[in-house]
């Protein structure tokens, strides 16, 4: 198993790409903290994980709140003992989010909070735990839309994991040396209910994103999840500061 023993917090994980993250790192052998502020749809991550054999702990965190994680460190320490990896994969992305000349300054500020503030949070209570451990991997979620600009406009998410990315770049460099390593993935559009429930109420933005992709589909939440398997493993102890695009090519079509 490629993650055997490993403590993996991972934030987001009652839906989306976090739940398939946690049943797949429990797969690989990880010790999987189930960090979600749903507490039904986080227990039902761990349910499912344990009924199929693997480890994993629920701990109820919104991830914009300091105190929650605080909690959800000394929580994954408490459990098992120690910290390898920090999954930031909580993230949000509401319909009322366009461009800036509409954009509400309540939303600009909500969205900030988990996707920005949330990584900040984590890093903030979980790098000390993963000095103790003796090093670590921190695995940011940003996005595609990070690196290329959209006419269809939702800038403050787009701003939000810009500053993922710069994070990831800035944390590399401060705590490579003490080996904890910092590595975002870009996902591209990904079939799971943040982007669905969105694209179902429009279709020509649904269309629109099909076309632009080299491979004419939206991605499937295990082909992100693999990469970070490959973060969270010793087979990537030589990847640093990455930022790692898994987007089916939508980000290098011209045409
Ligand atoms: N789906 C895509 O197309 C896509 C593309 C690029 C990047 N991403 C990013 O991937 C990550 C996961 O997205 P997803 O599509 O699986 O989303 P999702 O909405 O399907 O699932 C997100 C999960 O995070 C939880 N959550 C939301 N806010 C939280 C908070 N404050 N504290 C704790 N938990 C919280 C939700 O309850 C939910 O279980 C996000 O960071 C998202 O921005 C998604």
């Amino acid at each position: 198993m490629r993650l055997a023993d490993k403590v993996t917090i991972i934030t987001g994980a009652g839906g989306g790409m976090g739940r398939v993250a946690a049943t797949m790192f429990a797969k690989e052998g990880a010790k999987v903290v189930v960090a979600e502020y749903s507490e039904a749809a986080g227990q039902e991550t761990v349910d499912l994980i344990r009924a199929d054999g693997g480890d994993a702990t629920f701990v109820k965190a919104d991830v914009s709140k300091e105190g929650d994680a605080q909690a959800m460190v000394d929580h994954a320490v408490a459990t098992y003992g120690r910290l390898d990896c920090l999954y930031n994969n909580a993230g949000v992305m509401p319909e009322a989010d366009h461009s800036v000349t509409d954009t509400a300054v309540d939303v600009w500020d909500q969205v900030m909070a988990v996707n920005v503030r949330g990584v900040f949070l984590g890093c903030k209570y979980g790098i000390p735990a993963m000095e103790a451990a003796g090093g670590g991997s921190i695995i940011n979620i940003a996005s595609f839309v990070a690196l290329v600009g959209c006419s269809v406009p939702q800038d403050a998410y787009t701003a939000s994991k810009g500053a993922v990315l710069s994070l990831t770049r800035s944390l590399a460099v401060q705590y490579g040396p003490k080996g904890i390593r910092a590595n975002a993935i870009c996902p591209g559009p990904v079939e799971t209910p943040l982007l669905m429930d969105w694209l179902v109420k429009d279709e020509a933005a649904k269309q629109l994103r099909l076309a632009r992709n080299p491979t004419g589909r939206f991605g499937k939440p295990e082909e992100i999840v693999h990469m970070a398997i490959y973060l969270a493993s010793d087979e990537s102890r030589w990847t640093n500061g990455a930022s790692l695009v898994v987007d089916g090519g939508i980000t290098v079509n011209y045409f």
